[in-house]
């Protein structure tokens, strides 16, 4: 008898993706789109997708070059690479060339090549991104994750990496560095940065700097940790989070000349697997990456639109009595509930994943448990994405606005009204677990 290709128990322990479960983030959505069929108001916080929609300039390259039909090189239109490296010359300061990009469908697949190629332990924190961790069990590469305090901001600090490279100084090492961070918001200063990169130098580690809320930052000042470890350093970008283009699929890598080698390996996997990024989108990429006007303003209106937001939420959930820190750039955020543990304990609530059911059932408002985030399963966090509104009347009304004011509490109320009642639906839930907190 040949091989058997039912769904039997024995051909199921052939899978190489064994133990690994479906996204909580497509569980979440599924029970939001049941409950919203059932006629019941749902608040879509789960899913971190940008609420913006691709400025104009973008599109309108996108609709000139819907022609374009060839396959293109594997590592990139040229046109494309040319003008990521020229973004991260002019963005970042750092010294780029065409020849050092890599693009392709997406960051994620850019991040999953090479853990394939790069034969090495993965270096996370915790809390970090969903899909890190669930590429390096595919692959089969080892996790070691790096703890972060609450009372730190989540920051990872340089002593407890170096601390995990001196069990084993000259193992190889790929660290993935996130921030602006999903999942907490938070952000790194330059001292710090510093820091880190000492610590990935002295270990020879290939630092992985996923920089994709880079561009919104807030206030508009990230700094890539590339300018202190450039020989080590490959820096992940895109058009998912700025441009509002996640859909879109596509993603960018930049490598250090001294990594080129690194860079040549993904080509050939990618050759064999991807082969190219839509021709059209390249296309039309090479126009976001140029910037100019019309889209610095796109993003200093939507770093003021999350700006304002995020610390009203930070503030308005600090004041029902939850952990939690401002954000400092992307759309997220990242509670603790642990203030309220006993109350919730009383009502059957022990762990980050009832807390999410628990709020999905009774208030309607969606979000991600602390667990699919690399925290303790008890531990009660959580990832909300504050970006449940219209970006595209939020931009224009904060465009009628004009720059130079600030957005106050009618303008999210009358733009950003979902997100406002999500909140407050979280802290009237809070305050009725725990009547003393609000
Ligand atoms: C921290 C982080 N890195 C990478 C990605 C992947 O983005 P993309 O594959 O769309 O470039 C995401 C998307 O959610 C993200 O949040």
């Amino acid at each position: 008898m040949g091989r058997r290709h039912h769904t039997s128990p024995e051909v199921h322990l052939n899978l190489n993706v064994r133990g690994l479960k479906e996204s909580a983030t497509l569980a979440i959505n599924e029970r939001c789109a049941a409950m919203q069929a059932d006629g019941r108001e749902v608040f879509r916080m789960g899913l971190g997708q940008s609420p913006f929609p691709v400025p104009t300039p973008v599109v309108e390259a996108l609709k000139a070059n819907a022609h374009q039909k060839d396959y293109l090189p594997v590592r990139g239109l040229p046109a494309l690479r040319e003008s990521v490296a020229e973004f991260h010359r002019r963005k970042d300061g750092l010294d780029f060339s065409g020849d050092d990009i890599l693009v392709g469908p997406g960051s994620k697949e850019l991040m999953f090549l090479l853990q394939l190629v790069y034969y090495g332990d993965l270096v996370i924190p915790t809390p970090s991104w969903v899909s890190y961790a669930p590429q390096a069990h595919i692959i089969g590469r080892q996790i070691r994750w790096v703890p972060t305090r609450a009372d730190n901001g989540w920051r990872m600090t340089p002593d407890e990496l170096a601390q995990l490279c001196q069990e084993d100084p000259t193992r190889p090492r790929i660290f993935i560095f996130n921030y602006p961070s999903n999942p907490t918001g938070g952000t790194y200063r330059v001292e710090e940065l510093r820091a880190i990169a000492r610590v990935a130098r002295e270990f020879r580690i290939v630092l992985l700097s996923d920089e994709i809320y880079g561009e919104i930052n807030h206030c508009g000042r990230h700094v890539s940790v590339a300018r202190y470890y450039p020989e080590g350093t490959i820096v992940s970008g895109g058009l998912s989070k700025w441009c509002g283009a996640g859909g879109w699929r596509v993603g960018t890598f930049a490598f250090p000349r001294s990594l080129r080698w690194l860079l040549d390996a993904m080509a050939v996997a990618a050759s064999e697997t991807f082969t190219s990024t839509a021709a059209p989108i390249q296309y039309a990429a090479v126009r976001a990456f140029e910037g100019g006007l019309r889209i610095e303003q796109y993003l200093s209106h939507s770093r003021r639109i999350l700006r304002t937001l995020g610390k009203s939420c930070a503030r308005r959930l600090r004041a029902a009595g939850l952990d939690l820190i401002n954000p400092k750039g992307g759309f997220y955020l990242f509670p603790s509930f642990e203030p309220h543990r006993e109350a919730l304990r009383a009502r059957g609530i022990r762990s980050s994943v009832e807390l999410c059911h628990a709020l999905l059932e009774e208030t309607g408002v969606a979000v991600l448990p602390g667990e699919v985030f690399g925290r303790a399963p008890e531990e009660l966090t959580v990832r909300l994405a504050f970006v449940d509104f219209d970006g595209s009347q939020a931009l224009a009304q904060s465009d009628v606005i004009g720059l130079r004011s600030e957005l106050d509490d009618t303008y999210l109320e009358s733009c950003c009204g979902k997100v406002t009642r999500a909140i407050d639906r979280i802290c009237e839930w809070v305050g009725a677990t725990h009547p003393a907190a609000v």
